[in-house]
């Protein structure tokens, strides 16, 4: 990473509005993005398509190593991910395929493999840096850290709302018990747990919408800055 490229981090559990606030924030400031959550639910993916078991750490790792992906520009407010070439950005958002990036995550030959990518996408003018680790591993330097927080039961009906309105069919009851076993799992493993990086601003979105949880980051980096 280089100093001088400056980088707001943005951490926090599933569901809190990280995807969607990191995004617009890069927008307004015209930076780059990185959806780091996105490389490891593209691990898992190429895991579940290959028939790799999800706790097999050097074979998971090896996939992750040559991950074959690119995120390849916008479509509507999303962006388009391919794996393998082939277009899988939908794909990824099931809870399938998260709760095998949350298992092949908590491999530490994983996290390692997928260091270096994550670190390429800090190019100028600036990088936003959405995930779980992102201020506490992967750019402990940079300028502004976030934590993004919201109650369990608020994140889950957001997530039962984004599913559904991709026409993604999904049960709210089954979704809170993911979310509270994919929060247990990330929160307690070895390497890398999720956890407010020291100095984080932490927000709680619960009561909040999307456009003022912006304004809060963008005025605090904004205070940083001056
Ligand atoms: O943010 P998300 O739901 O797309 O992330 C999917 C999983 O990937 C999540 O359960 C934990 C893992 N992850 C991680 O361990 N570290 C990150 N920086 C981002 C995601």
């Amino acid at each position: 990473m280089v100093d001088s490229i400056p980088v707001i981090t943005v951490d926090g559990p599933g569901g809190v509005g990280k995807g969607t606030v990191s995004r617009v924030v890069a927008e307004k400031l015209g930076w780059h993005l990185l959806d780091s959550g996105a490389l490891y639910r593209l691990v898992g993916l190429s895991a579940l398509k290959r028939g790799v078991e999800l706790d097999d750490e050097a074979a998971v790792a090896g996939l992750a190593m040559d991950l074959d992906a690119e995120f390849a520009g916008n479509s509507g407010d999303s962006t388009v991910i391919m794996l393998d070439h082939v277009d899988v950005s939908d794909e990824i958002r099931t809870e399938n395929v998260g709760s095998a990036a949350s298992r092949v995550a908590a491999l530490p030959a994983v996290r390692q493999a997928l260091l270096e990518r994550q670190r390429r996408f800090c190019r100028p003018p600036g990088l936003v840096a959405d995930g779980r680790d992102m201020g506490t591993v992967v750019f402990p330097d940079a300028q502004l850290k976030v934590f993004l927080q919201a109650s369990r039961e608020e994140r889950a009906s957001r997530r039962y709302k984004q599913l559904k309105d991709k026409g993604i069919s999904v049960n709210l009851h089954a979704l809170l018990g993911e979310i509270e076993e994919r929060d247990a799992r990330d929160s307690s493993r070895q390497v890398a747990p999720m956890r407010p990086a020291e100095g984080a601003v932490i927000i709680d979105t619960t009561r909040m919408g999307i456009n003022d949880v912006v304004d809060n980051i963008l005025r605090a980096w904004k205070e940083r800055a001056e």
